[in-house]
């Protein structure tokens, strides 16, 4: 017998009877569509190079990367990131913008093999390239300058927007690096050019396993809290976000993302433009990792986390289970 109520009892189990049922009240969807592959080149090797700690992905060269980007396009996957690992690094980290640095290498190869197939996006950072592996290029009490970064972020943009970004992404968390991105593309008829903000990036500890990917050592020890947001901070990350689009920002991206899903909802409900997260490297390690160990459900728990993602208000996600997921959603 039911339980005894003084109403018609709503009973909330009804519409959870059968997958159709579900599939017909779900609120959040997660498709192909929102999926965004990060990739990584890497200069001076002649054959893909697998990272330990990112399980199935690879420091690729220029032609197993469009081969990655063709098997990724071929499933449905809108779009990849590309990350550079060069041969030689220095102080200023001026492989960035070199015009044959390898991200612009690889995106006049994607570019040439795909056309408009797919959208190309380059994370615009400096920390691949410079030699102490911050993100930008130190003052002489050996602190990141700001404003001096900002003239090599400019460069970046129009190197990697001359080889063929549709997006550049830059993730340096530097006061005003989007107004003077945006301000350089538009100076050189790169009008056409997004610039999708790492708006509220947070000084995580999750992106351990992409510093492995990339041969990034901060050097002495050091960390990005002088850059980075710190961890506590909720409000900040709105401030963040709404300098970014008064500077110009196309698109807003908090990361990492399931440990910041607050922020995620906070910055969804505070503006109109698009707004993206990225599942991050550790929170990819994690899963793989305990998959391996038979701990949990590695493809459920992706799937359920990137649900998760989507629901707190993101439109779509940077992730490195971007090709598995896509398979499992039948790309
Ligand atoms: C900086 C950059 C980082 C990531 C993306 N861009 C590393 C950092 O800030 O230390 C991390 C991505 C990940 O962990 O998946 N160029």
């Amino acid at each position: 017998m039911a339980p005894e109520v003084g109403f018609p009892q709503r009973r909330m189990r009804r519409l959870r009877r059968t997958p159709a049922l579900r599939r017909l009240v779900a609120e959040t969807r997660l498709s192909v569509d929102d999926l965004v592959a990060p990739l990584f080149v890497r200069e001076g090797i002649d054959d893909p190079v697998p990272i330990s700690s990112l399980p199935g992905h690879f420091q690729h060269t220029v032609a197993s990367a469009v081969a990655e980007a063709k098997r990724l396009v071929d499933l449905g996957v809108p779009a990849v990131l590309l990350f550079g690992v060069p041969a030689t690094k220095d102080a200023e980290g001026s492989g960035a913008w070199d015009p044959d640095g390898v991200v612009q290498r690889a995106l006049r190869t994607l570019r040439d093999a795909f056309g408009d197939e797919v959208v190309l996006a380059a994370d615009l950072c400096l920390d691949e390239y410079t030699d102490h592996g911050h993100c930008g290029v130190l003052a002489a009490d050996g602190t990141v300058d700001n404003d001096a970064t900002l003239e090599r972020y400019a460069r970046v943009a129009l190197a990697q927007a001359a080889a063929g970004a549709d997006v550049v992404a830059p993730s340096g968390m530097m006061d005003g690096q989007v107004a003077a991105i945006r301000r350089a593309l538009d100076a050189e008829g790169h009008e056409q050019v997004a610039v999708l903000a790492y708006a509220a990036k947070f000084a995580s500890g999750l992106y351990g396993p992409f510093r492995d990917a990339v041969d990034v050592r901060i050097a002495g020890g050091g960390d990005r809290r002088g850059y980075q947001q710190d961890p506590a901070n909720r409000r900040e990350a709105l401030a963040e976000v709404a300098l970014d689009v008064a500077e110009g920002a196309d698109v807003v991206m908090v990361k990492p993302a399931v440990t910041y899903l607050d922020v995620l909802a906070d910055v969804r409900r505070a503006v109109d433009v698009p707004v993206a997260a990225y599942h991050v490297s550790g929170e990819y390690a994690m899963i793989k990792a305990a998959a391996a160990n038979g701990w949990i459900d590695g493809a459920a728990v992706a799937l359920e986390q990137l649900v998760a993602v989507k629901r707190a208000g993101a439109d779509f996600v940077l992730t490195y289970f971007a090709g598995e997921v896509a398979e499992a959603l039948g790309g």
